[in-house]
């Protein structure tokens, strides 16, 4: 399995180009599955996650061609709409092909996603949809067997407990082709969902309202093949921007839409770092010391849980104590023990993590369990005394494309080991 080895110090500088949303890409390249023919879809990070998700569409007997950026589906009739579980296990986004799935064929048996390392990720609500829709729901031999017996789906008014990012693209989904107008209330507000919505609506549909807490989808009988290039990935890009932040760089994070990042860059300014809207993207830079300040996690516009761990770092390097609020998870904390045995001063309770800020962190052999977790970690090398070697880097290529070879383009004294344990 490779690593990833840092020597700290290194003041980043420079451009990083930012890649295709993977969590835009993944809920699009299932909708695909709506349609027969020609899809193209253009900007697709490559990514551990999307060729899983290439491997699930195959399974399903699609004809897919991944390469260069360029995602190509020939939509075919699937002949058993199932999602095993080897790849259900190995990603639990797979679980997007549910909505298209029923929506086209009437059923879809998907393997129940476990819990993972952030927290349980129960899908309770993608399922109450589909049954306010008209389809029946079986949980047997640790599958979700979703059926609907008139075979379409019909329209509904579904109001989310919780906003839920994959629960509000499956209904979405399953609307486009539902009888009627459904109605999502208290839906998911990311732009990965408004890009899904505008690619839907490039095929076809009618989808108005995403971006805000209520959407409408009026259904319609069939669906077109479409060619589209995915937005860029604010996740990956806010991570760029903290690491120009922690190494008192000057970084311009090319090719982002800055809306997109506006609770995380209003957190780097309140913490002495300067971010200027760029006609391209954003420029990060710190001149001054880093000052402490609170965060708490939120569905979008709030401040991203996948932007949590990144941020938690630099608040290591502020003077004074920040704490920082996890709401969305209840287990997205995995990072805290590594980070403290490369000398921060982090205390957790329950769901609050208290950081005191240190003079210097020191470079130490660390691994993480999640992908957010994992870039924590590596922004921590980047300032560490001494070398860093990040292990179980799988975690890293389910999303950041090129990583190692991006930060060495602005500086940073890094490279991947293979094959190391
Ligand atoms: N939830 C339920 N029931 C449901 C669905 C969700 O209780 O039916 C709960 C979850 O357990 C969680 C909260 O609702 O506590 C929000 O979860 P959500 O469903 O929004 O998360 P997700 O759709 O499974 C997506 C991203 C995650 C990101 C979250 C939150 C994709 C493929 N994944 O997950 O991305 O953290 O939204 O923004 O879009 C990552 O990229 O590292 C990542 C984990």
């Amino acid at each position: 399995m490779d690593s990833i080895r840092i020597i700290g110090g290194s003041r980043l500088e420079g451009r990083v180009p930012i890649s295709g949303a993977k969590n835009a890409a993944l809920p699009i390249l299932c909708a695909a599955l709506l349609s027969d023919g020609d899809h193209v879809f253009r900007n697709v990070p490559e990514l551990e996650d999307i060729r899983t998700l290439a491997e699930l569409l195959r399974q399903l007997n699609q004809e897919v061609e991944f390469g260069g950026g360029v995602f190509r589906v020939k939509g075919r009739a699937v002949e058993a709409p199932v999602a095993p579980y080897e790849l259900v296990k190995k990603m639990r986004a797979s679980v997007l092909v549910l909505g298209p799935l029923v929506a086209r064929y009437g059923e879809a048996i998907v393997s129940l996603p476990g819990g993972c390392a952030i927290g349980a990720r129960p899908i309770d609500q993608h399922l109450k949809g589909l049954e306010l829709m008209g389809a029946k729901i079986d949980l047997t031999h640790g599958n979700v067997h979703v059926k609907v017996p008139r075979g379409r789906l019909t329209a509904a008014e579904i109001v989310f407990d919780i906003p839920t990012v994959t629960g509000t693209e499956n209904l979405m989904c399953a609307a486009a082709l539902a009888e009627g107008r459904t109605t999502l209330v208290n839906a998911a507000r990311e732009p990965e969902v408004e890009e899904l919505a505008r690619v839907l609506n490039k095929m076809g549909a009618n989808v108005v309202g995403a971006g805000t807490d209520m959407i409408v989808i009026d259904g319609v009988e069939e669906l077109d093949p479409v060619d589209h290039a995915i937005m860029p990935d604010r996740i990956e890009a806010g991570t760029y921007m903290v690491a120009a932040a922690m190494t008192h760089g000057d970084v311009l994070v090319d090719g982002v839409t800055f809306e997109h990042l506006e609770a995380v860059a209003a957190k780097l300014r309140a913490a002495g770092v300067e971010v200027e809207r760029e006609d391209s993207g954003v420029r990060v830079a710190r001149r001054g010391p880093l000052r402490a300040v609170d965060v708490t996690t939120a569905p979008h516009p709030g401040f991203p849980t996948d932007m949590q761990a990144q941020f938690m770092v630099l608040m290591c390097a502020a003077e004074g104590q920040s704490r920082i609020t996890e709401t969305i998870f209840e287990n997205r904390f995995m990072h805290v023990p590594e980070l403290n045995r490369m000398g921060a001063d982090i205390d957790i309770h329950g769901r609050t993590a208290t950081i005191t800020g240190v003079p210097k962190l020191q470079g130490a052999n660390v691994m993480a369990t999640d992908l957010r977790a994992s870039a924590s970690l590596i922004i921590a090398g980047l300032v560490a005394e001494g070398e860093t070697e990040v292990r179980r880097v799988y975690h890293l290529d389910r999303g950041y494309e090129h990583i190692e070879r991006k930060l060495a383009g602005l500086g940073a004294n890094i490279r991947r080991v293979k094959g190391s344990l």
